[in-house]
């Protein structure tokens, strides 16, 4: 098996503080914004540390039956911030400027973007930490071209609160990262993502395609270990790729 095929699950644990972080600035006020349809207007912007305890305050909301620690989160804006963005209400001229030379942290989160590289066909287990991601090779590299085809990009998570959805923003977050201009993803030759909660819909409008693992399981080495995967992402869950080229 090509090293490039061994699937690590790093346990790795980080010093970043353990959950929970409380949602700011009131988890009821910000749950009741869930409820009901959003009147701002909102837009993505890059991800920081400080986001944290909002991304993981929307991840509880969307995803209650895949929890993922605040760690896993700080570790994919650490490693690869260029894959992360936060979907926030766009302040009015007012607002801004009433912002002036006070804080920038953001107070509410309406969605979030967390994808980076992954060796080919390797996606993280759930909740896991990665410790490292694979280098693209440079062009002095002998290999490089073998090397870069041993890589893609991957989509770990794209979640909107209720409030948000069926506005384009999701269309317009993941086309900034997977083929806009200075797309990660353009990097590699193809993205995957475990679709969940039947998207798979949404995701071949992107240009994703589900992978049938039976039919590869005969000759490739990583089936195996995707299946399980899978299987910790619910019965629902199927792995899907694009070609980015
Ligand atoms: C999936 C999700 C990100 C889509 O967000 P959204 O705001 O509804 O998406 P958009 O408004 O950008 O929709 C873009 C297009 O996809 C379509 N679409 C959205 N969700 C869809 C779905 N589940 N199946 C098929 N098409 C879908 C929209 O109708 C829209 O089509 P249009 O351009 O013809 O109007 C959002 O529903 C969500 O966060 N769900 C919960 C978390 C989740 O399932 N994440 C994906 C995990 S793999």
């Amino acid at each position: 098996m090509p090293a490039s095929h061994v699937c690590h699950n790093a346990d790795l644990k980080s010093a970043w503080p353990a959950r929970p972080f409380h949602v700011l600035p009131a988890q009821g006020r910000y749950k009741a914004s869930m409820s009901t349809s959003l009147t701002v207007d909102a837009i993505w912007r890059p991800m920081t540390l400080e986001d944290v305890p909002l991304v993981v305050a929307i991840a509880d909301a969307v995803h209650p039956d895949l929890p993922e620690d605040a760690a896993v989160f700080a570790e994919r804006i650490r490693l690869f911030p260029a894959g992360c963005h936060i979907l926030v209400p766009q302040k009015s001229r007012e607002q801004r400027q009433a912002s002036d030379n006070k804080s920038q942290a953001t107070t509410a989160g309406l969605g979030y973007i967390i994808s980076h590289p992954i060796p080919k066909n390797c996606p993280p287990s759930l909740n896991t930490l990665l410790g490292t991601l694979p280098l693209l090779p440079t062009a002095n590299d002998n290999n490089a071209e073998q090397q870069q085809q041993q890589q893609q990009y991957y989509v770990h998570d794209l979640a909107l609160v209720a409030a948000a959805r069926g506005r384009g923003f999701a269309a317009k977050g993941i086309a900034g990262v997977l083929h806009g201009p200075d797309a990660p993803a353009l990097q590699y030759p193809m993205t995957s993502l475990v679709s969940v909660y039947g998207t798979a819909p949404f995701w071949r409008r992107l240009g994703f395609e589900e992978q049938d693992l039976r039919a590869q399981s005969r000759d490739t080495d990583h089936v195996p270990a995707l299946v399980a995967k899978l299987r910790d992402y619910g019965k629902d869950a199927v792995y899907m790729v694009r070609q980015n080229s």
